[in-house]
C-alpha cells in the first residue's frame, strides 16, 4: 500500500473513532428533551464512506472494546457475553432494538428470542432476508430481569452505537421502540409521536417503529407496524405485497 492510501485509510479509521490499530490484521466481525425535526428530503448519506475491508477492521476493533467494558458494572457482572450486532458490512438498512434478552445474551446474537422471531417476519413480509440487514441495539448488555435500560446505561453505550454507525453508514435506520428511537434522535419523544416521519441521524435517514415485543403483548399494533414498514421499503424502493 502507498503512504498516500495508507494515510488515507487511517484518516478514515479515525474517522470512525479507531484511533489505535491492532499489531496484526482481525478478523472481520461476526457476520458475525425536543422533538427532533423531521426531514422531508431525500438520502444524504455522506459521501466518505469506508471500504468493505475497513469497515469489518474497525467494527472489530469496537466489537473487542464492547466485548471488555466494564462502564456498566452491574450489566457486566451479569451478562454471559456481549451482544454486538450482526449483518452486512454495507448496509442499506440497519434495524436499532434496545438491549439484549435472555435468549441473546445466551447466543451473542441480536433478536434471536420470540421478539427476534417476530422480528424476521416482518423483515421477510418486506421481501428482504435478515441478511440483508443489520441488527444492532442501544445496549450490548443484558439489563438483568430484562428492565428498561437506565440513562445513563445508554449514556456508557452511546458511543459504540454512534461508532456502529458511522463505520456502516447505512442509508436506512429503523428504530425499533421508544428507547432505540429515543437514543438515537435524543428525544424524550412518545413513540406514537415520532412514527410516520422521516428523521436523519448524520445522513442516515430514520424512521421509528413499535417494538416487536411491543407487538407480542399488543397484536393489533401490527397493523401501524405494517405500515411503518410501507413507508421505509417506498424510500427505499422496494415493491411489498399488499395486505
Ligand atoms: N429486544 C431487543 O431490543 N433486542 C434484542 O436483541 C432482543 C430483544
Amino acid at each position: 500500500m502507498s503512504s498516500r492510501a495508507l494515510r488515507q485509510r487511517l484518516e478514515s479509521l479515525a474517522m470512525a473513532g479507531v484511533t489505535s490499530l491492532p499489531k496484526r490484521r482481525l478478523r472481520r466481525p461476526q457476520e458475525t428533551a425536543a422533538v427532533p425535526t423531521p426531514t422531508s428530503s431525500g438520502p444524504t448519506v455522506a459521501a466518505s464512506a469506508l471500504a468493505a475491508d475497513d469497515r469489518g477492521e474497525a467494527l472489530a476493533i469496537i466489537q473487542q472494546e464492547v466485548a471488555s467494558c466494564q462502564r456498566c458494572p452491574e450489566l457486566a457482572a451479569g451478562r454471559t457475553q456481549t451482544v454486538f450486532g450482526v449483518g452486512p458490512l454495507q448496509p442499506r438498512l440497519c434495524f436499532f432494538g434496545e438491549a439484549p434478552g435472555a435468549d441473546e445474551d445466551a447466543a451473542g446474537v441480536p433478536f434471536v428470542g420470540r421478539a427476534g422471531q417476530l422480528l424476521t417476519k416482518i423483515i421477510e413480509a418486506c421481501t428482504l432476508s435478515r441478511d440483508e440487514v443489520y441488527i444492532l441495539n442501544v445496549l450490548k448488555c443484558r439489563p438483568p430481569g430484562n428492565r428498561r435500560p437506565e440513562p445513563d446505561e445508554v449514556a456508557n453505550c452511546r458511543p459504540f452505537f454512534e461508532r456502529q454507525f458511522e463505520v456502516l453508514k447505512p442509508e436506512f435506520i429503523c428504530c425499533l421502540g421508544a428507547t432505540a428511537a429515543q437514543a438515537l434522535l435524543d428525544t424524550k419523544a412518545s413513540m406514537a409521536s415520532l412514527r410516520k416521519q422521516w428523521f436523519d441521524y448524520r445522513g442516515s435517514r430514520v424512521i421509528c417503529t413499535y417494538h416487536p415485543s411491543y407487538l407480542l403483548r399488543n397484536p393489533a399494533a401490527k397493523r401501524d407496524v405494517w405500515e411503518d414498514m410501507k413507508l421505509l421499503m417506498a424510500a427505499m424502493g422496494i415493491d411489498v405485497p399488499s395486505r
